[in-house]
């Protein structure tokens, strides 16, 4: 499947410069979203993943689809403020501007195999916060699962020299 031919671009959003890489084309195809999810289930189904972690907002349709699938739970990685009970979080800089995320402290237990999702890598600071709550919490990330990668922004290298593996469906070079 040709995950990159069902990917909108929208130029300069949300500011010039920038290459909008937008999802909803992809997720309002039923085959090519079903597609998507069963690719990724097929790739982990065998590797003991014992929850998906998600990261708000679209890491939630692709992690909770997946979650679904791999018969596993689902952990919510939030933006401020979001989340009721007790949580840690961790600021980092974005591809445009900074934010913080967080997660329950309870959402992981000790030595539990993770696998945590987005939409998209770009410098990888999003998913490089996230693997660090999660590993904060005892969890072992079995890999870091992506829709997109966009390789010249560096994100998979990021995560690699941190020790983690990831994994896309499509590349978008050129950035
Ligand atoms: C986007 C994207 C990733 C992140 C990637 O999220 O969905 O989560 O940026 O960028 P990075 O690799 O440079 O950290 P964003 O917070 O813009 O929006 P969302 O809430 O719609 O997912
Ligand atoms: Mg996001």
């Amino acid at each position: 499947m040709l995950f990159t031919s069902l990917i909108r671009t929208i130029p300069h959003y949300p500011k010039q410069g920038i290459q909008f890489r937008d999802i909803t084309t992809l997720l309002k195809d039923p085959i090519g979203f079903r597609i998507a999810i069963d690719e990724l289930a097929k790739r982990y189904s065998d590797q003991k993943i014992e929850k998906v972690a998600g990261i708000e907002a679209r890491g939630f349709i692709i992690g909770a689809a997946l979650a679904y699938k791999l018969g596993v739970g689902f952990v919510p990685v939030r933006k401020p403020g979001k989340l009721p009970a007790e949580t840690i979080g961790h600021d980092y800089a974005l591809e445009y501007g900074s934010d913080r995320i967080e997660i329950h402290t309870d959402a992981i237990s000790q030595g539990e195999r993770i696998l945590l999702v987005d939409d998209l890598i770009a410098t990888g600071g999003t998913a490089e916060a996230a693997a660090l709550l999660i590993q904060k919490l005892g969890g072992e990330i079995v890999e870091c699962a992506f829709v997109i990668d966009l390789p010249d922004l560096g994100g998979t290298k990021r995560l690699a020299q941190n020790g983690l593996k990831s994994f896309s469906l499509c590349e978008f070079e050129g950035e």
